[in-house]
């Protein structure tokens, strides 16, 4: 299993459901690798300070899925660009997919507008292609990614297979493996969470700090006093009390009780940030165990890189000898010898 993210920032809610939920469910029924997608960066955030900060942003990462479950013993976790021979790949497999098939890729262009580009960047363009390189460069069979990236995993998709077809049998072709909730909805109320848009709720919140968020959370807006019935469907604190709050039949009475209008928004709210930090409690606790072994983050990173760039390493020459690019160069070097 291979994913990952950009080092740009803490992970959140929206991160948990999409994708972080499935790396720790599927974390021992595979071989998990988890990148750190610094060369993704690249193609919206790349001034020297974008660069500068990836470190601490990749200790931070690291951290946050330590703290949501995932084991250091089953995780390989490696810095992407520390792996020259994935942009190798990534080189080869460019040509196994048109310009406009990219284009047609939605989060391209979402993502060239959110980073104020008027003109997509040519790296851009290629994102999903340098995807399929990280994915297809350890042969990953599964890939628990959010709704944005579920386009990108079809992309990969689609490259493996023309790459068997054309080449003979290299790669597995991947499957998506998608969350529950395909995208959280912000505190805000707006459709995404996002930590740009400043309407998210990190894992590393403190519980105050999560109270807080909460109480200041958007709900129904026609909802002028308690005793007006509400809407419970698409009402950002009853998605979450869904996502969250494992006591069924709290968030039954609270749904019954706010379309009828006999509860007010504080107890709904209340109700949620508790069984918000009931269900982020234990990350905390194992926040605070990791962060007590000095080094430990960083340690998993290289020794993670070390060993994924190993086998990195032998997925492309099995792509150069697929490709026949090993015997090109090989028919040379005997002629040359001579
Ligand atoms: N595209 C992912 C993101 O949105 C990061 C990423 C890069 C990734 N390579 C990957 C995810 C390979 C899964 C598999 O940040």
């Amino acid at each position: 299993m291979l994913t990952g993210d950009r080092p740009t920032g803490q992970l959140h809610l929206g991160h948990y459901v999409g994708s972080i939920a499935n790396r720790v469910r599927l974390q021992s029924a595979y071989k998990c690798y988890f990148i750190i997608a610094d060369l993704h960066m690249l193609t919206t955030k790349n001034a020297r300070e974008d660069i500068e900060a990836t470190a601490a942003n990749a200790r931070t990462m690291v951290l946050d899925m330590l703290s949501a479950g995932i084991e250091p013993e089953h995780a390989t976790f490696y810095l992407q660009s520390a792996i020259p021979e994935v942009g190798d790949l990534n080189t080869l497999l460019q040509n196994l997919v048109s310009v406009p098939r990219l284009e047609r890729v939605p989060s391209l262009k979402e993502m060239a507008r959110a980073a104020g580009k008027d003109e997509m960047p040519y790296g851009l363009l290629g994102y999903p292609v340098l995807q399929a390189a990280d994915i297809l460069c350890v042969k990953a069979h599964a890939v628990p990614v959010g709704k944005d990236n579920a386009a990108h995993v079809e992309v990969t998709r689609e490259i493996a297979r023309r790459f068997n077809h054309l080449y003979g049998d290299v790669f597995p072709v991947p499957d998506l493996v998608q969350g529950d909730v395909p995208t959280l909805v912000g505190t805000d109320g707006q459709a995404k969470m996002s930590k740009s848009l400043g309407n998210s709720i990190l894992l590393s919140d403190s519980a105050a700090e999560v109270r807080r968020k909460i109480m200041g959370m958007y709900t129904d807006p026609n909802r002028v006093r308690a005793d007006v019935p509400g809407t419970v469907e698409g009402n950002p604190v009853f998605v979450y009390h869904d996502a969250f709050n494992p006591d069924d039949r709290e968030v039954a009475d609270l749904k019954e009780r706010y379309r009828a209008g006999t509860v007010g928004d504080v107890e709904v709210k209340e109700k949620l940030a508790a069984a918000l930090n009931r269900f982020l409690d234990p990350m905390r606790d194992r926040r605070a165990r990791f962060e007590a072994e000095p080094g430990l983050v960083d340690r998993l990173i290289v020794e993670g890189t070390e060993r994924t760039r190993e086998v990195v390493r032998e997925t492309v020459a099995d792509v150069r000898r697929a490709m026949g690019l090993t015997s090109t160069y090989n028919r040379l070097r005997r002629k040359a010898a001579r």
